[in-house]
């Protein structure tokens, strides 16, 4: 099982969605962590992907939640650090299996992009479904040697 801490952070485009998401959390009876961004001021995506790193490197979480607006630029920013496994989901399907075949641990949003009730349902399955493992590993191995 994973800490029950989770780290959320999102540009300005994602601010709305974090703000909720984070809320969402608390009274499931997470701990949030929430590295920003604080409003609608603009802001660079690349440095909350880069603030989320350094708090999985350091093990104060193992889960994380990123936004952007379209989740593709804070995905990007991501993936550029090989402790991020960033999964940009839209469906259940996707966060499901980020997690069954992926392990991913940090799953990102697009705040423009996705409805509210979507993201929640995507994130409940993200936080509730385990690693299977087995042949998956391998290409997770590969994958991080890249
Ligand atoms: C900000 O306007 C927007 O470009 C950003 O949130 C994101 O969608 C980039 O991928």
């Amino acid at each position: 099982m994973f800490k029950k801490i989770i780290a959320i952070a999102s540009d300005h485009a994602g601010y709305e969605l974090k703000v909720l998401l984070g809320e969402t959390l608390e009274l499931q009876g997470f701990s949030v962590l929430d590295l920003g961004t604080d409003g609608l001021q603009p802001v660079d995506y690349s440095d909350f992907a880069d603030d989320m790193a350094k708090v999985i490197r350091n093990k104060e979480v193992d889960r994380g939640v990123l936004i952007c607006g379209t989740g593709i630029g804070i995905s990007i920013a991501a993936n550029r650090h090989t402790e991020l496994r960033a999964a940009l989901i839209h469906d259940a399907l996707g966060a499901r299996l980020s997690r069954q075949h992926n392990d991913a641990n940090i799953i990102v949003f697009g705040g423009r992009t996705i409805g509210t009730e979507v993201a929640k349902d995507c994130l409940d399955l993200f936080l509730s479904t385990e690693f299977e493992g087995g042949r998956h590993k391998q290409r997770i191995y590969k994958t991080s040697k890249i």
